[in-house]
């Protein structure tokens, strides 16, 4: 049967349109700029792109706080501009996922200011209201240290509402029936404007009991079956991805046990994980994490990454793991946040150690589901720690030597460009890096054509291999493909002893290593003798290339259809 769920074989490339590239020179980057740089992303061989908010809006919060759930922020472009992104995405058989944040609107919202200025208006009961401040209203914030409350008083409504997030974010009450059609109507809007899907912002909150006294949660995850539902009626390969930060054990709940609800969902607990294996260069705890993530629903799938454009959030992980990755990528206070995460981009969390950069690129893309990454990170871009909190990682796209880094013309970028150090556009940019053979960028699209040809990464089934802990290997099967993946976690050269795959004996192939072409020689036993150097790694596949280059027919492998 040929597979054609795109999602379980997609490289998702996530980026913000305000710091990519800036056309009209008012220091915003803008549709017409990343429509310029689609044939950059289609080179680099990502297939489907996850676009942050870009709706009208205060952008308190980088624009989770929208004011026009139908609009796009005139400071990126119009309208007409999205479609003609949407149209050229298309051409280029790259897929555009937005996000789609539901748990709260700005308090600019025409919603939450007819909610606040006529009691007996319907918009009131769109939001969640208390008549005193519950004694709870000062725990549970987000954002700790920044955040004071969760409820706050609008004099206008003379009334308490509730935020989980910052208290210009009010909480849309789920309970409320429109709201749930207002949300349905939102979903269906996008996708007639040729998205193929969502990443979902929030959604434990949106979902959460807390604020709408429900006792029953269950209401609220029959909304993301209903929400399913209606998106794939409307387009049959939408595809919804849940940002839920939860314990893996409540993971199936948001998949549904039949997969009849979210498809995909951030692997928040192997993220920490492996930044734990990476920090104190031992296995045990991400293979724990792996071994929980498995036995979710066939047509259910794990969103792995790196970084993204908040905190790295380490919250989840025991005391001791916490402290050591802390103290190995995050160790002086300034590069802390909310207690719980490190605000610094990949490249200087790692010492710009370039094995240790190909070590965590290459566990990632190895992990059992679909990668994302984080634009300028193909080319190991800085952080900008001068920035206040999650802005530290969010400086502009560095394209060449030139001024601002290429990103605009303007003297007053939206933020500063890197233009000191290390990471400065000067030495870290695009166009550098494209005339270099041996450039991280250059790995990185060699990295993601081998991985798209792996389908059996995202679509079959994993084990982990019995080896000691500063080594991590991971086998894949899939529809008579095999491969294995073998990681060096620790900073010493290392002997590895593999068995033979399932299958390997029967099917007379051999085991190719696909860094080098060549055949891997077994010994007696049919077992394989490996050398790795620090931070090594090395790729395996059943048959080598050959096998690989006949494809396994599903679309994904060469982008959308
Ligand atoms: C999660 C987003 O990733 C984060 O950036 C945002 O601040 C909150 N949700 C609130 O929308």
């Amino acid at each position: 049967m040929i597979e054609d769920r795109w999602y379980k074989n997609a490289v998702i490339y996530s980026l913000s349109l305000d710091s990519f590239l800036d056309t009209d020179g008012d220091g915003i980057g803008d549709f017409p700029g990343l429509n310029a740089r689609l044939d950059y992303l289609q080179g680099l061989g990502i297939t489907a792109i996850w676009l942050m908010p870009f709706h009208p809006s205060p952008r308190r919060d980088h624009g989770y706080d929208v004011a026009d759930y139908y609009g796009v922020d005139p400071r990126f472009g119009s309208l007409g501009d999205f479609v003609e992104f949407t149209a050229a995405c298309s051409q280029r058989g790259i897929r555009v996922m937005m996000d789609l944040v539901l748990n709260h609107t700005s308090d600019q919202h025409p919603w939450f200011q007819q909610a606040i200025a006529d009691k007996n208006s319907k918009y009131r009961d769109y939001y969640i209201w208390a008549d005193k401040k519950p004694e709870d209203a000062d725990t549970g914030m987000v954002f700790p240290g920044v955040q004071k409350t969760t409820w706050s008083y609008s004099r206008r409504a003379q009334a308490y509402y509730y935020h989980k997030f910052f208290e210009f974010q009010p909480d849309l009450n789920i309970a409320n029936a429109q709201v749930q059609d207002e949300m349905l109507k939102i979903v269906g809007f996008w996708l007639e404007l040729g998205v193929s899907g969502f990443r979902m912002d929030a959604v434990p909150f949106l979902i959460a009991a807390d604020g709408i006294n429900a006792a029953d949660p269950d209401p609220a995850f029959h909304f993301l079956r209903r929400l399913r539902d209606f998106a794939q009626w409307k387009k049959g390969d939408a595809v919804l991805l849940a940002e839920a930060n939860i314990p893996p054990q409540d993971c199936l709940k948001y998949f549904g046990d039949a997969g009849d609800r979210l498809h995909m969902m951030f692997n928040f607990p192997v993220n920490q994980t492996l930044f734990y294996a990476l920090a104190a260069g031992e296995s045990r705890p991400l293979k724990e994490k792996l071994e929980a993530s498995r036995g979710i629903p066939e047509t259910a799938q794990w969103a792995h990454f790196l970084r993204n454009h908040d905190e790295l959030d380490i919250g989840r992980l025991p005391d001791e793991q916490r402290q050591a990755v802390f103290d190995a990528f995050g160790p002086e206070p300034d590069m802390q946040l909310y207690g719980r995460g490190i605000r610094r981009r990949l490249a200087p969390m790692l010492g710009g150690d370039r094995r240790k950069l190909e070590l965590a690129y290459s566990l990632m893309l190895t992990m059992p589901g679909t990668p994302v990454i984080r634009y300028g990170d193909e080319i190991a871009m800085g952080d900008d720690l001068d920035l206040p909190e999650r802005q530290a990682a969010r400086t502009p796209m560095q394209w060449s030597g030139e001024r601002n880094g290429g990103f605009t013309s303007s003297d007053q970028p939206v933020r500063p460009v890197i233009d000191q150090g290390p990471y400065g556009y000067r030495k870290i940019n695009v166009a550098m890096q494209r005339a270099d053979p041996d450039s991280f960028l250059n790995w990185t699209e060699r990295m993601l054509r081998l991985r798209k040809e792996l389908t059996e990464i995202g679509r079959g089934s994993f084990s982990i291999l019995d080896l000691p802990d500063h080594l991590l290997a991971m086998c894949y099967e899939h529809q008579g493909r095999a491969s294995v993946f073998v990681h060096n976690l620790s900073d010493r050269r290392t002997d590895v002893c593999l068995d033979p795959l399932p299958g390997e004996c029967e099917s007379g192939r051999a085991l190719v290593c696909l860094q080098t072409n060549h055949a891997v020689p077994q010994d007696e036993e049919g077992r394989y003798d490996l050398v790795l150097e620090p931070y090594g790694f090395r790729w395996f596949r059943l048959g080598g290339l050959e096998d690989m280059l006949q494809g396994d027919g599903s679309p994904a492998a060469t982008a959308a259809a």
